[in-house]
């Protein structure tokens, strides 16, 4: 297939699916919830990653994960982001985020430009859908005004991430069920998986 199409495809699919799923259940979620409080939150967030990207496009791919990470543990909350200390046992130590897990110092960078604009206003879990989303747009794949309005956990969930994230040698009923268990059908497995066409992921997979 030719790649941009399964670009196109996959990061559609991203839409409806981390758009839209685990957190739908809470309804007040909405692309302006940001309106009145942190109306420039996206060109800030935009500009961090066109920067950076400039020098390092794989990072575009990168913060795609780095959102489908946080997403599949306890929802989309940014557990991912919390670190190791006496409390609490990070996500990131998971055997699929060790060693792998780009864009921590990204989004920190992010996280920083945000709340110089507006102070404690954009929470974490915000910044990491909207740079899924505008990684996308800056790859020249399609765009989306995905919902905001997530509240950050306080907790993360080490043995969750190794449970849910999927690795390499997972079969395919594995992988269903995996994906089932976040509310995500076959054909949407297939399409996200799509994401691999990011610069040079696919080779990881297709070679
Ligand atoms: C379906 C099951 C999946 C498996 C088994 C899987 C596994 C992997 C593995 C092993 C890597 C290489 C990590 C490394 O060592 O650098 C990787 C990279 C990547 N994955 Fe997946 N993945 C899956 C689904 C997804 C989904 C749903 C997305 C996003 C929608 C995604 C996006 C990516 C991207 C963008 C990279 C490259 C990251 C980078 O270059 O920093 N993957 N994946
Ligand atoms: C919004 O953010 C962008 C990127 O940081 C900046 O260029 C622009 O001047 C900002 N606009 C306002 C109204 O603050
Ligand atoms: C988490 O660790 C990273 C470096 O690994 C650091 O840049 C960041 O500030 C830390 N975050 C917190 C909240 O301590
Ligand atoms: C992947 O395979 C391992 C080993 O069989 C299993 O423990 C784990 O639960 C599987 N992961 C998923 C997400 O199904």
């Amino acid at each position: 297939m030719n790649s941009l199409r399964a670009v196109a495809i996959a990061l559609c699919c991203i839409v409806v699916v981390l758009g839209g799923l685990p957190f739908s259940s809470n309804a007040q979620l909405d692309p302006s919830f940001y309106r009145n409080t942190c109306p420039n939150v996206s060109s800030i967030v935009r500009e961090v990653i066109r920067s950076v990207s400039k020098k390092d496009p794989r990072m575009l791919g990168s913060l795609v994960r780095f959102h489908f990470h946080d997403c599949f543990v306890q929802g989309c909350d940014a557990s991912v982001l919390l670190n190791k200390t006496d409390t609490v046992v990070s996500e990131q130590d998971a055997f699929p985020n060790r060693n792998s897990l780009r864009g921590l110092d990204v989004v920190n960078q992010i996280k920083t430009a945000v709340e110089k604009a507006c102070p404690n206003t954009v929470s974490c879990a915000d910044i990491l859908a909207l740079s899924a989303e505008l990684s996308s747009t800056l790859a020249d794949g399609p765009d989306w005004k995905v919902p905001l309005g997530r509240r950050d956990g306080l907790t993360a969930n080490q043995l969750l991430a190794n449970k849910n994230l999927p690795a390499p040698f997972n079969t395919t009923d594995q992988l269903k069920a995996a994906f089932a268990a976040q509310g995500l059908d076959t054909t949407d497995l297939v399409a996200l998986s799509g994401a691999h066409t990011f610069w040079k992921s696919s080779l990881l997979f297709i070679c």
